[in-house]
């Protein structure tokens, strides 16, 4: 009788204790779940932070590699791309619809005199490229030395999908003089 009386009182406690319980533990869940996701987000950043570490340590190991490959790579025309073309024809020279025509088109690329042309005196009115009709203005270029020129061009002409050859400080210079 005894041990009735005893299981009884606290199955009533539990049905009210449960009730605060789920309502707390839901509360306590999402409390967890967002510090999970805390913590996970910096455990990412922490990864990123610590991926460079064993290219360090290579680096230690085999000197000067690393930093020969980097220019040897990297085509020297790239940087007066970047500063002076970029900003329309974008980093990857798809340019932007509409608005600034990639340069991925045989069109005014492959002819040297062409593509020297439409740097240094710039580029008006409707032309089509890629099947894409764009009626914008480019400004000339004429500010940049024939060395700009030359090396931005073969950097264009050599990226992008394109395949020909560069372009001399000549080749820039004689289309200037006309
Ligand atoms: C301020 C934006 C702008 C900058 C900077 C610019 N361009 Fe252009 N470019 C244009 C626009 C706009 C056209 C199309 C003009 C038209 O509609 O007649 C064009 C056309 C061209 C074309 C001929 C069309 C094609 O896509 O083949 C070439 C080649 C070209 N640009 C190369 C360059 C190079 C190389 C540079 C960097 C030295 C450069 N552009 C910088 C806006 C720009």
């Amino acid at each position: 009788m005894e041990k009735s009386k005893a299981t009884c009182e606290p199955k009533n406690h539990r049905v009210v204790y449960n009730l605060f319980t789920i309502s707390f533990m839901t509360t306590k869940i999402v409390f967890i779940l967002s510090l999970a996701c805390t913590l996970l987000i910096a455990g990412c950043g922490s990864t990123k932070e610590e991926k460079p570490q064993p290219v360090d340590t290579s680096a230690f190991s085999e000197g000067a590699k690393p930093a020969e490959q980097t220019p040897a790579a990297k085509h020297p025309g790239e940087q007066v791309y970047k500063s002076y073309c970029a900003t329309c024809h974008q980093a990857n020279g798809k340019g932007v619809s509409g608005m600034y025509p990639p340069l991925t088109s045989s069109v005014y690329i492959e002819n040297k005199d062409s593509i020297i042309h439409v740097v240094l005196n710039g580029l008006k009115g409707e032309i089509e490229v890629e099947g894409e009709t764009y009626n914008n203005y480019m400004a000339p270029h004429s500010h940049l030395s024939d060395q700009e020129v030359a090396t931005v061009i073969s950097y264009v002409r050599s990226s992008f999908g394109n395949n020909y050859d560069p372009v001399t400080e000549a080749d820039v210079a004689s289309v200037r003089k006309k």
